[in-house]
């Protein structure tokens, strides 16, 4: 199968907010006004709607009541901004059980959201890729997306096909099921993604992330690549396929990343996930 024909297939996939994906094109812009992004989210009542219960609820602790889209941008800046606004489209699409990777409720959605932090972290350290938080944010929450379309064409026999070549021929994951299936999870993503007009470096970021780009520069999907395997080292499982991700060594040395690096960062992302835990209950 061709990741589009996949994706002709699947149903019930999540009818995503336009104001979420014209948000993430639009901080992908350096000069970005808070007027602008107020202009594209109120397009959407609904996430509007749910954008100011979430500003309202305990987890912020603001004595005052956010009440309007302009007040909640101004007082949480953009970068959390889209943090939420990303949450509460993708959120509950995310949180389902996939049967074809044996993920639990919720499982995903901690994976990706920790993922993302890692990227924006990765990014803060300063490690040589191009890019901005909104854009790593994003490219981490989404890399695993193509799992929700694929998930629906995984039936019970290519779900043990997939585990047999895992064992058997030691494959990781993507490379197992690109030999049962002619696609995997990374490429449907990246399709699914593109055809939603997000910036391609996102949807590199998404196609790579389990080979990822490190010469003659490392791309966003080297940040995306080191991102996934932190957090699956750090205990963010997704089943029993967390031991089949292969780790590209290739990536941590393209972003100077020494084993000294890695542990500090490890710890932050660590640090991070009680944050991502909290955050996932406002979803
Ligand atoms: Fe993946
Ligand atoms: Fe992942």
């Amino acid at each position: 199968m061709t990741p589009n024909e996949v994706i002709a297939k699947v149903k019930n996939l999540p009818a995503v907010s336009q104001a979420a994906l014209k948000l993430v094109t639009l901080l992908e812009r350096r000069s970005v006004c808070n007027q602008d992004i107020v202009l594209v989210l109120k397009y959407d009542n609904v996430l509007t709607a749910k954008l100011l219960r979430a500003c309202n609820s305990p987890h912020f602790g603001f004595e005052e009541k956010i009440s309007s889209v302009e007040q909640a941008v101004l007082i949480l800046g953009h970068q959390q901004i889209l943090h939420m606004v990303l949450s509460l489209a993708f959120g509950d699409a995310m949180s389902a059980t996939l049967p074809g990777y044996a993920i639990e409720a919720r499982e995903l959605w901690f994976h990706s959201l920790t993922a993302a932090v890692a990227a924006e972290q990765l990014v803060k350290c300063g490690h040589p890729v191009e890019t901005d938080l909104p854009v790593a944010f994003t490219a981490g929450l989404l890399h695993d997306l193509g799992k929700l379309a694929l998930n629906q064409v995984i039936d019970a026999g290519a779900h043990s096909a997939i585990r047999e070549r895992i064992i058997q021929k030691h494959l990781p994951r993507n490379a197992a099921e690109r030999e049962v299936l002619g696609t995997d999870h990374a490429e449907v993503g990246a399709c699914l993604l593109e055809a939603w007009n997000l910036p391609d470096e996102i949807v590199e970021a998404v196609a790579n992330h389990h080979c990822p780009v490190t010469t003659p520069e490392p791309k966003l999907s080297a940040i995306i690549h080191v991102s996934d395997c932190l957090v699956h080292l750090i205990g963010s499982s997704l089943g029993w396929e967390s031991y089949a991700v292969l780790a590209d060594a290739r990536a941590n040395q393209a972003l100077g990343i020494t084993p000294v690096k890695l542990d500090g960062i490890m710890i932050e992302v660590h640090d991070s996930a009680r944050q991502v835990e909290r955050f996932m209950n406002l979803v």
